[in-house]
């Protein structure tokens, strides 16, 4: 059992995390300025701090008595990074300086950090999808933060010998599996949910439901034309943290690997529009419309380097994500009610 920190553990990858944790024995306290994250998705402990301030954030490590870190919080909307790029590098970059500095002031040595395919920019992909060697070239203010990011741990940690794994996180989908937990963005950008609350005739500007889902462009290099993903189910990375976090107690002071993490199975988001109504036994409205800014046509992870070290797979079938969000979405129309 360890006293875990998972800092923005109320966001939906965070909250998640927590509650896997939790389930595996150990002991969590979540940091979080709930901002963007949710109370009501929190299972644990909550310290209310920014890590954009430094002090604070100190005097929370100082006290806290943590055997190592989960680091989510952090801005992650592509197209708000290129709209506001200093706001995402003053959380995504200061904050994660700040947490380091508190970290190594003390002397907490182990960090899973969440980073993203992002950080691979617009790659070349076959089938056998990204390895962690590909180059890091990202094409927005988001993915660069990320980048340096994790640049800036793997630094740290081999001045400090801090103990550090990045997870790479390709297309994140789902809710846990009795509805309690799930993705509630204000506004909602990404496509199961949009596409679930559409089958659902779910009406909601202020979350984009609109009845319907648009397509992002027709005309991409792909058998059918549209963008091609790989959508890995949220208690599925959620295990990965786990994993991670558990194997630092194995590591080696000063080291840093960054791990991809995805299904290595490419769907298409017409693919996703034909799954989705299966699941639902329905028609899902669509329109078809222009391609959106930054998107790249294909992203696939490669994952076989966290399978092979942590022993880690992923369970679950887009259809058993999808199946989850419908129970979410169904059991809780307004997500977590707390705006
Ligand atoms: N899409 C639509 N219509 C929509 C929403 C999405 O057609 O209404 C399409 C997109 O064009 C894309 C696919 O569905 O082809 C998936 O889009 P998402 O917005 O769900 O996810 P992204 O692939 O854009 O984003 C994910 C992560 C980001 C990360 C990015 C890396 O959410 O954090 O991958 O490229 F930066």
């Amino acid at each position: 059992m360890a006293n875990v920190a998972v800092v923005g553990g109320a966001g939906y990858i965070g909250s998640h995390t927590t509650k896997a944790l939790q389930d595996s024995g150990h002991n969590v306290t979540v940091l979080d300025n709930l901002s963007l994250g949710h109370r009501n998705a929190i299972t644990t402990q909550l310290i209310e701090v920014d890590i954009r301030e430094a002090s604070q954030l100190r005097a929370v490590f100082e006290k806290g008595n943590f055997d190592g870190v989960i680091h989510f919080a952090a801005l992650s909307q592509v197209g708000d990074s290129v709209k506001n790029p200093l706001a995402y590098y003053d959380t995504n970059v200061g904050g994660t300086l700040n947490l380091l500095e508190a970290m190594v002031g003390a002397g907490v040595k182990k960090i899973v950090f969440s980073s993203t395919a992002a950080v691979y920019g617009q790659p070349v992909v076959d089938a056998t999808g990204i390895t962690e060697d590909f180059l890091k070239l990202p094409i927005n203010p988001y993915g660069n933060s990320k980048l340096a990011m994790e640049r800036m741990i793997e630094d740290v940690s081999k001045a400090h010998g801090l103990r550090a794994i990045a997870l790479r996180y390709f297309n994140a989908c789902g809710a846990d599996p009795e509805g309690n937990m799930g993705e509630d963005h204000l506004p909602e950008s990404h496509l199961i949910p949009i596409v679930v609350a559409a089958g659902l005739g779910k009406l909601d500007p202020a979350r984009n439901y609109r009845g319907q889902i648009n397509v992002f462009g027709t005309d991409y290099d792909t058998p059918d034309g549209t963008c091609i993903r790989d959508y890995i189910d949220v208690n599925d990375l959620a295990s990965a943290h786990v994993a991670a976090f558990e194997h630092l107690g194995l590591s080696i002071d000063g080291s840093y690997q960054a791990m991809n993490v995805g299904t290595g199975r490419g769907v298409s988001v017409n693919e996703v529009i034909q799954t989705a109504s299966e699941v639902l036994g329905r028609e899902i409205p669509v329109t078809y419309g222009e391609r959106r800014a930054g998107d790249p046509a294909i992203l696939l992870a490669n994952s076989k380097k966290l399978q092979n070290e942590l022993n880690w797979k992923p369970k679950r079938a887009l259809a058993d994500s999808i199946s989850s969000v419908v129970k979410w979405m169904t059991k809780n129309p307004n997500g977590y009610n707390d705006r």
